[in-house]
């Protein structure tokens, strides 16, 4: 179903025994670009944007992919190409979601610290719909709807109190977060906000959390938006959409993770009994799978004791998710090789203990310079890099069509240094 020239096996695979994307060889890409870089498969993102976008079909749906999982010019071009809107959470992503080519009606705009400068800048642009996060947030928005004769289209983001089950730090949907208004606060705010006259209450929305392979609290979430849709529509107030945030979970081990027709399958009933139109934010399912980190070894370092660290030119500076929510990602050496297997922690070059991408891993033993690949490491990867010991961000390549492009270009030090005095 892709619209550019698919290879016969999409993402991530071995050719005799050498890691490739869409066909073409790793060590090619890398020899090219240097490492570390990031790598992506147009044809995953491709393919995993069309199987959700297929599995909402019988009811009438928007996919609003959310950038803050990976913006990189090339990505959400791509991602726009095949239909895909945008769910922007800065006023920086609202600038690169026109800079991709989107359309303010394409974009909404959420964020649980939104300033009053981004909020005057979506309003002005015409953003599809603003998710207000709160009572306060939703005078500041009307403020500038009466300031400008207009009625801004605001969904209130409702917190339903609803565990997640996924990392507590991506766990958003519990009141004990500071995201949302209160499930039992909402239909009196929702009153205030219907007599506002700078104000369009559209929907509702909801985010409860990220990495979500459980997907009863999905359900639980749509159910209660749904109930309180109810509860508005007895109040006198009608609105146009459900937004249902993102949140479907991916496999980083191996094992089964929901498809896009299990996250239909959570959804739809919900969506179908509220006979409202939804949105979907997702952001890791699309992107997460299609691209891996790239690095070289540069040390292999053997304890007294036994133990072993393979250090790699990558670290938390160009993959921060194994440090900050102790994720797990597989680590795969590039090449097969029948070198006799030792068990090591995968770490990186920075100055911190808290720098290892993985712990007591399995390969055969590597030697200085060969590539390992971090897979899985398409969403909350590139964006969430830093310049943690001067360190300059990595490229990301694109592989479409049996060819790979540089998207971004390797940082310099000289980037770095231009903004200071
Ligand atoms: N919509 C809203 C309002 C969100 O806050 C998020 C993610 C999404 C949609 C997209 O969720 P997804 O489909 O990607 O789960 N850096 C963390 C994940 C943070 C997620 C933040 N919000 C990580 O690396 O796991």
């Amino acid at each position: 179903m892709y619209t550019f020239d698919s290879p016969n096996v999409t993402g991530f695979h071995r050719i005799d025994g050498t890691l490739a994307c869409d066909g073409v060889p790793l060590p090619e890409i890398a020899a090219a670009v240097g490492t570390p870089l990031y790598v992506y498969s147009a044809a995953t993102i491709a393919s995993r944007y069309q199987a959700v976008d297929a599995a909402f079909a019988a009811h009438p749906h928007a996919i609003h992919y959310a950038l803050k999982a990976n913006s990189t010019l090339a990505i959400a071009r791509l991602l726009r190409s095949l239909g895909s809107n945008a769910d922007a959470n800065s006023g920086g992503e609202i600038e690169v979601a026109l800079r991709a080519g989107f359309t303010p009606p394409q974009i909404v705009f959420t964020g649980v610290g939104k300033t009053i400068a981004e909020l005057e800048q979506a309003i002005a642009l015409g953003v599809s719909t603003i998710n207000a996060e709160s009572d306060g947030e939703l005078d500041r928005i009307d403020a500038i709807g009466r300031a400008r004769g207009t009625r801004v289209r605001v969904a209130l983001r409702v917190n339903p109190d609803i565990d997640a089950r996924s990392h507590q730090h991506i766990s958003t949907g519990l009141k004990t977060t500071k995201f949302g208004i209160a499930l039992d606060e909402v239909r009196s705010i929702a009153r205030k906000a219907a007599a506002h006259h700078g104000l369009e209450l559209v929907g509702l929305h909801s985010h409860v959390g990220s990495q979500i392979t459980d997907l009863t609290p999905l359900t639980r979430a749509a159910e209660a938006l749904v109930t309180l849709s109810r509860e508005l529509r007895d109040d006198g107030i009608t609105i146009e959409h459900l937004d249902l945030g993102g949140g479907l979970g991916i496999s980083y081990d191996g094992t089964p993770a929901p498809t896009a027709s299990d996250y239909a399958a959570a959804l739809l009933p919900a969506a179908k009994h509220s006979g409202l139109a939804i949105i979907l934010e997702p952001g890791r399912s699309i992107v997460g799978p299609a691209a891996v980190l790239v690095s070289s070894v540069v040390d292999v370092k053997e304890r007294p004791g036994g133990m072993l660290f393979v250090i790699l030119d990558a670290g938390m500076t160009e993959l921060m998710r194994p440090m900050l929510y102790n994720a797990f990602h597989r680590i795969e050496p590039v090449v097969a090789s029948s070198a006799p297997e030792i068990v090591a922690d995968v770490v990186g070059p920075l100055c911190e203990t808290s720098d290892t991408l993985g712990r007591d891993r399995r390969f055969a033993r590597p030697r200085v310079g060969d590539l390992f690949a971090v897979l899985d490491a398409g969403a909350y990867g590139a964006v969430m890099a830093s310049n943690y010991n001067r360190r300059t961000m990595p490229p990301e390549v694109m592989v479409e069509g049996g060819r790979h492009t540089v998207i971004r270009r390797r940082q310099t030090i000289d980037d770095l240094v231009a903004l200071e005095a």
